[in-house]
């Protein structure tokens, strides 16, 4: 079975006739780029962000393609769906691009709603699931998803350094007579290769591929939806933890993605200091970004993780936050104001 095979059943897609898989050497941000670049040709695309890698993604476009605007939301707001279908109502939109986990702020943003939209307004709809695939449900078919890009290094867990794109066959089909705006990352080329010879445009990052087959192939043994069980398990005890510690996150629970939590900073806490006494004890956690820096931090769990490493890193940060000088906030656990 080859990659493109495996990862059309990570995908869980059920007409894999009507799918294929194209692997890039390149980080996330190259499938990204390789999709935006092949498929808006003179058409009008609409990108919905509510984040840094929503705003990425129409730096990208907007570097290829004249007709892109840009509906933004503030980081780590849900997206409105009323101002969304009222753009779509007053414009003439093609396509719609948007993250699907959006990794600044931890949340998983709904395909299912954007993509129902995007069959009412029979426009393309472009999915970036670099942090969200391996992780999450992601239903081309019923999202009505043209195509979508992810990463070998996240969710999927292999090495950075290769990145893939699932689309309907028709639509890869269909950029054959797409103008050509760049030449390593022409979907198109990708998509005639793998067909053609099975093989890629340049020469492919060998011992990467292999690891990522291999990855692949880690999650199909143990099955796409125990290993989407088992990386939710590890958010929810992850997050059972931090918030019997008084931690408080800057989204709901149950609009997060399953491999990352973001957390406020309690306001007696030094950011600085307390990651570098966390670093000191081999944790590293992520600072906040954009309007977020300096008021959050970021966790991730993916990866090998066990209730082992959820305890170590439990046990780390309740030892760091003793060290400073207030007690974190305390609602969720009176007991620990008497230590
Ligand atoms: C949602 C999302 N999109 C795109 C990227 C960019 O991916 P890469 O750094 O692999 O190019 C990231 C990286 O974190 C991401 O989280």
């Amino acid at each position: 079975m080859s990659i493109e095979d495996k990862l059309l059943k990570l995908f869980e897609i059920r007409n894999t006739d009507n799918y294929r898989a194209v692997v890039i050497t390149g980080s996330g941000t190259a499938a990204n780029e390789s999709i935006l670049s092949s498929v808006v040709g003179d058409k009008n695309i609409l990108i919905l962000s509510n984040g840094e890698f929503g705003e990425r993604l129409y730096n990208i476009s907007k570097v290829h393609n004249k007709n892109t605007s840009l509906l933004k939301f503030d980081w780590g707001e849900i997206f409105d769906l009323e101002k969304i279908e009222t753009y779509l109502k007053d414009n003439d939109v093609d396509i719609i691009s948007m993250v699907h986990h959006e990794t600044s702020s931890g949340r998983l943003n709904s395909i299912e709603d954007i993509g129902a939209l995007s069959r009412i307004y029979d426009t393309m709809f472009i999915v970036d699931c670099v942090s969200s695939a391996g992780a999450e449900v992601i239903d081309l078919e019923k999202c009505n998803i043209s195509f979508c890009s992810s990463s070998s290094s996240k969710a999927i867990g292999s090495y950075p350094g290769t990145s893939f794109v699932i689309g309907k066959k028709d639509e890869f089909e269909n950029l054959k007579n797409m103008p050509v705006k760049t030449t390593y990352l022409n979907l198109y080329k990708f998509y005639h290769f793998i067909s053609s010879v099975s093989q890629t445009p340049n020469t492919p990052a060998v011992p990467l591929f292999f690891a990522f087959e291999q990855a692949l192939l880690n999650i199909l043994d143990e099955g796409v939806s125990n290993r989407h069980d088992h990386i939710h398990n590890m958010a929810n005890l992850l997050r059972m933890g931090m918030k019997k510690m008084g931690l408080e996150f800057l989204i709901n629970e149950d609009e997060m993605s399953s491999v990352l939590t973001t957390v406020h900073i309690p306001s007696h806490v030094d950011l600085e200091l307390f990651k570098r006494r966390l670093k000191y004890k081999n944790i590293i956690i992520y600072d906040g970004k954009g309007p977020f820096k300096n008021k959050v931090f970021q966790v991730g769990n993916i990866g090998s993780i066990t209730p082992i490493e959820i305890d170590f890193f439990l046990d780390a940060v309740k030892e760091v936050l003793q060290t400073f000088d207030t007690a974190p906030v305390l609602k969720h656990v009176p007991e620990f104001k008497k230590k």
